[in-house]
């Protein structure tokens, strides 16, 4: 056991400095993944009105917004991040009717919405796309896309050498109207998600008209995905080196966070300001340094970007603390608020991922078996640290369950599209995706009518795991987020100040005030760590006894203080 002398604050590492009180600056948004979250047809898949039926969890959970992941017109070659008509909601997840109808009862909730805004890439159901195909090599629409011809004698090699993020080269070679092989389209993802040319005028104006009809409809904002992917370097040149590249890490290169995307956000700045409300988007941008992430969210440009450098931060004090800090450096030079985020549906859930060895690996694209109760317990640690920084949280849903990785589906029933090709990387995300528990002894646990199915299997074991079996329990994860979420909201020093001040701590433990009322203190060592009670406990994230004058953090926990 270490003992600590004493907690003094320390020098200021990160200084208070007065923000505008926006409601995104600090709110808590949960992404739904709509296929996952609550099927009201009893069809194994998740829709529109099953969310609705969910929002009051979602009001009670006390969350301020939620981010739905695509539900439009869509083949579901990469569960709807292939979308064939942007205007649409699929049938399998309902109608526009429901979508103005659950825009209308979360609002009613005090709840907003953002949606999830694919512009990178169509389906090659889209119209432009058929129609680029069948009219053939002449067509005008081709040029809002990437065709090129192929390399070689006869054009059978792919004209660069970029792979594509889920496996196998970035091109897929066409075949023209007379049954002649043609040229080659550029997918950074599956061959089912051509690349848009965003130097085309047509592209750019087709998403102006699809944020207003959005907005018109009557979204609280945007969450743009692979937001750093649309501009591509003049004359595609090849990179010559010949390695994979990954979801969450693609370093630079002639794809991936060029300087002319900057435009395209600073036009759709202008758009979302002229709507009543503060409308928002959320850049999903992966980009090489903090630095980089930051010129996303200067004040023309989008309002939040993901955190994907803190997400893959190992579980370690002096990591962390580094982390947090270059974090909000980072995002205080351009006055946008950080973000932190554990969990989504394209990574290994926290309950696993934190204890994985660090292979490399820590945005968890590989999951790993883990001890499901030293998992858990260090889950709900990484989440008490993150609801206590500065800033907004994103929430995966079923974390607030503390729903593992489901780590042994069987191949037959993954869908992940990577997992099916060539070299299978990054194809592993299918075992987060598992539907919710809401309530029973058996599969579908209320996700959808009793004895329906669910597009993928849930574990016999996830009974205990429901909302109606936390529901109450207050050592339950759910309890655990409700009463965190219920002192975020009510606490002054919790809101969106960056006020974030170090203080002195043993090895292993991370401890940091937010304004005067508020320590946290964050035992990230292998065993527990004596010290001074700082104050009277709030809210600790595992059993801990923390009435006498010194005090002992088990490992893996987390504890609020009021000082
Ligand atoms: C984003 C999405 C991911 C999708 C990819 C291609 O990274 O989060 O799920 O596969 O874009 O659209």
């Amino acid at each position: 056991m270490t003992d600590q002398l004493s907690a003094p604050p320390s020098a200021l590492v990160d200084p208070g400095v007065a923000a505008p009180a926006s409601w995104w600056r600090d709110a808590v948004i949960y992404q739904i993944y709509p296929r996952s979250f609550a099927d009201s047809d009893g069809d194994g898949i998740g829709d529109l009105p099953g969310i609705r039926s969910r929002l009051p969890y979602l009001r009670d959970l006390g969350v301020d917004a939620v981010w739905l992941s695509p539900f439009y017109a869509s083949p579901q070659a990469d569960a709807g991040y292939d979308v064939a008509d942007y205007r649409t909601v699929d049938p399998m997840f309902g109608t526009l009717a429901d979508a103005r109808a659950l825009l209308g009862d979360a609002h009613d909730l005090g709840l907003r919405v953002i949606v999830d805004l694919v512009p990178n890439h169509s389906s090659d159901q889209h119209e432009w796309f058929r129609r680029a195909l069948a009219e053939g090599p002449g067509s005008p629409l081709r040029a809002r896309y990437h065709f090129r011809p192929g390399r070689g004698a006869d054009g059978e090699l792919p004209p660069n050498d970029w792979p594509s993020i889920f496996g196998g080269p970035a091109w897929t070679r066409t075949t023209d109207p007379d049954g002649t092989p043609g040229d080659w389209y550029l997918h950074l993802f599956a061959p089912q998600q051509p690349d848009f040319n965003w130097d085309h005028p047509a592209v750019a104006d087709e998403f102006r008209t699809i944020l207003r009809f959005w907005l018109d409809l009557g979204v609280d904002g945007f969450r743009i995905d692979v937001a750093h992917g649309l501009v591509k370097a003049e004359g595609l040149p090849d990179v010559g080196v010949r390695t994979e590249w990954h979801l969450l890490d693609v370093g630079v290169s002639p794809c991936f966070d060029r300087d002319g995307v900057h435009d395209i956000y600073r036009s759709w700045r202008t758009i979302l300001d002229e709507y009543p409300g503060e409308r928002i988007a959320v850049a999903e941008a992966w980009a090489p340094t903090l630095g980089r992430v930051a010129d996303y969210v200067r004040p023309d440009e989008l309002h939040q970007a993901f955190n994907f450098s803190y997400l893959g931060t190992a579980w370690d004090a002096a990591a962390q603390r580094r982390a947090i800090s270059e974090s909000l450096a980072a995002m205080r030079q351009v006055g946008a608020p950080a973000t932190w985020t554990l969990s989504n549906h394209d990574v290994v859930r926290h309950t696993n991922r934190l204890l994985q060895p660090d292979d490399g690996d820590v945005a968890g694209r590989r999951p790993a078996e883990v001890d499901p109760v030293a998992g858990l317990r260090r889950a709900r640690a990484a989440t008490l640290l993150l609801l206590a920084l500065p800033g907004s949280a994103y929430l995966y849903q079923g974390e607030e369950l503390g729903l593992p990785e489901v780590v042994d589906l069987p191949p037959e029933v993954r869908q992940d599209p990577a997992f099916h090709r060539a070299t299978g990387q990054d194809g592993y995300r299918d075992g987060c995706r598992v539907p919710i528990p809401w309530a029973g002894d058996r599969p579908p646990y209320g996700f959808g009518p009793p004895g329906g199915a669910s597009w993928l299997p849930q574990p016999a074991s996830w009974a205990g795991l429901s909302v109606a079996a936390q529901q109450g329990d207050p050592a339950s994860t759910l309890e655990l987020y409700r009463a965190a979420l219920a002192l975020r909201r009510a606490d002054p020093a919790l809101g969106a100040a960056d006020n974030l001040r170090w203080c002195a701590a043993p090895e292993g433990l991370l401890v940091f005030e937010r304004g005067t009322s508020l320590r946290c203190t964050v035992n990230m060592s292998a065993g527990p760590i004596r010290i001074p009670r700082p104050g009277a406990a709030l809210l600790t994230s595992g059993p801990a006894d923390l009435s006498g004058a010194q005090v002992v953090i088990p490992a893996d926990t987390t504890v609020w203080w009021a000082v």
